[in-house]
């Protein structure tokens, strides 16, 4: 899928003196169903995490908490997004190389999937990714 499937998605925020709060329902928030959450937290400033492409999978970034940068690439362009509030997130699309980087102290990335695990899904040789989307 081309770049441009990608996007931030802003998320319904209900506004309260007691607190916001921001729902997510697959298939209406975000383009797919989620089978599957999980979360990157500790992360140790100046780590990478992420460089690798899926097959098949859908994703669905938010910085719950502190901020990091999502960097997605078709393997011809490149663009990089800055995570910092819960009530918006970054789609990426399958077949998009991807990592992220930058983060902040503290900062927790929640990813929703459209799968359950699956290690054949990944691809995390970047010279094969680039052959499969013709970029090489
Ligand atoms: P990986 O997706 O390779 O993380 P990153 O690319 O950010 O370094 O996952 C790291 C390890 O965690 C890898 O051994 C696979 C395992 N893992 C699961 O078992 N289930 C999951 O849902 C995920 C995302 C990873």
């Amino acid at each position: 899928m081309p770049l441009r499937d990608c996007r931030r998605i802003d998320l319904p925020k209900i506004k309260d003196n007691r607190g916001n709060l921001t729902f997510i329902e697959g298939g209406n928030h975000v383009p797919f169903d989620i089978k599957r959450v999980y979360y990157l937290y500790d992360v140790p400033g100046g780590s990478d995490r992420g460089a690798h492409a899926h097959k098949g999978l859908h994703q669905f970034m938010i910085a719950m908490s502190g901020s990091f940068d999502v960097v997605l690439d078709d393997g011809f362009k490149e663009q990089r997004f800055h995570l910092n509030r819960s009530y918006f997130g970054i789609y990426s699309c399958p077949m998009m190389w991807r990592y992220l980087d930058n983060f902040s102290s503290g900062a927790v990335c929640m990813v929703m999937a459209s799968a359950r695990y699956s290690e054949g899904d990944y691809i995390r040789d970047r010279d094969e990714f680039l052959k499969a989307v013709g970029a090489r």
